[in-house]
């Protein structure tokens, strides 16, 4: 924050934030762009993802910016009426999840984000170094560091309600060993820990002790394996009938705001949601809309919510990309990917 407030009497300042997949890099945009010294500036937040478009990006900005969403789709007019947004004002932008490397590509959208007359402060979020050192202007980019494993281990305390079990000194030091294992990173600490919370000792020894830990489930370079693995845990303790509620996820794009009560239709419509004696249809999507939150597996969208007066009344769910992951992975030939199989019938 010190080096970033340095730096903003710049006309444009970018701060890349790098690091592994899920090591907390959108979270610590955040609390910056959330931090009470920006609240004279003009705030815009993009999740940018692996598919890179400009244009959605700019015209991202426009809505955010003018309230309005803006008509055109020519690139000379998207451009021009950026530009006019951004002239004399002082701009927050973050660009949540950059993947694009094209130095071309990174450094046209640099100068449509520069304005002669405004300050603009950008964060941008990325799991690659080196897309970190090609978008940097005069700021180092910022590394984040793993959690330590007493800080993952803290997750998990709080999330398996550890400190009201009488069975604690039994646990203390499996609860240890599962945290060394999600190697400093908090979603795989928060799954497992919510996982962990209705086990007993014997079932939290099985956590500790399972095949998923040595098996490669991750097949990316910034993702290292124990993150997919915790994921993949919590998702084999869910129950038979949840189970197809969240791999059903896998069909919105990712980063898609989740309209809850949709997506409790369609569970519904789609037959996977059985009720008993004791439980309608509605309080069990209920319960599963709980333990799906339990497990960071939804989380509270952090971007602006539609204008429309529907979707305004609504409740959002977001899915954390690597959560995406899990699911396309669990749903394996089930799901056809638009992008990587031509036109088809069904698509993500
Ligand atoms: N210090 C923390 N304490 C508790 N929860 C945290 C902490 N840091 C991150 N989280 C949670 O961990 C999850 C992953 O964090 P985040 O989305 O910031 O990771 P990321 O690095 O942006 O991931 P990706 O590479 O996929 O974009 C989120 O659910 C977030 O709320
Ligand atoms: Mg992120």
């Amino acid at each position: 924050m010190a080096s970033l407030l340095e730096a903003m009497s710049e006309k444009i300042v970018i701060l890349p934030i790098h690091g592994i997949g899920g090591i907390s890099k959108t979270t610590f945009a955040r609390l910056i762009y959330n931090d009470p010294k920006f609240n004279c500036y003009s705030q815009v937040w993009v999740h940018v993802s692996q598919r890179f478009d400009s244009n959605k990006i700019y015209k991202s900005i426009i809505l955010q910016l003018s309230g309005k969403e803006g008509l055109a789709n020519e690139c000379k007019m998207i451009h021009s009426r950026l530009k006019k947004l951004l002239c004399g004002k002082k701009i927050l932008i973050v660009l949540d999840d950059l993947w694009e490397d094209n130095q071309f590509l990174l450094l046209e959208l640099k100068d449509m984000l520069y304005h002669d007359d405004s300050n603009i402060t950008i964060l941008v979020t990325t799991r690659s170094e080196l897309i970190a050192e090609r978008i940097c202007t005069n700021l180092q980019p910022h590394k984040i560091l793993p959690l330590t494993n007493n800080m993952c281990w803290d997750l998990i305390k709080q999330r398996s309600g550890f400190k009201d079990r009488n069975d604690k000194e039994q646990l203390m030091g499996i609860g240890w060993e599962i945290a060394k294992k999600c190697g400093g990173v908090a979603l795989a600490a928060l799954s497992l820990g919510f996982t962990l919370r209705p086990m007993n000792f014997h079932e939290w020894m099985k956590v500790k002790d399972s095949d998923i830990w040595n098996e490669p489930v991750s097949k990316d370079l910034f993702l290292p394996n124990h993150v997919l693995a915790s994921l993949m845990l919590s998702y084999s303790y869910m129950s038979p009938c949840l189970k197809p509620c969240f791999t059903y996820c896998a069909t919105f794009p990712k980063g898609h705001n989740i309209v809850k009560d949709d997506l409790i239709y369609q569970w519904i419509a789609l037959d996977f949601v059985k009720p008993t004696k004791l439980l309608s249809n509605m309080e069990l999507c209920e319960r599963y809309i709980v333990q799906l939150l339990g497990l960071s597996f939804f989380q509270q969208p952090v971007s602006p919510k539609t204008s429309e007066a529907y979707y305004k009344q609504a409740t959002f769910f977001t899915m954390h990309d690597l959560v995406h992951d899990l699911a396309i992975s669990l749903l394996g030939n089930n799901i056809l990917d638009q992008s990587k199989q031509g036109p088809c019938e069904y698509w993500i």
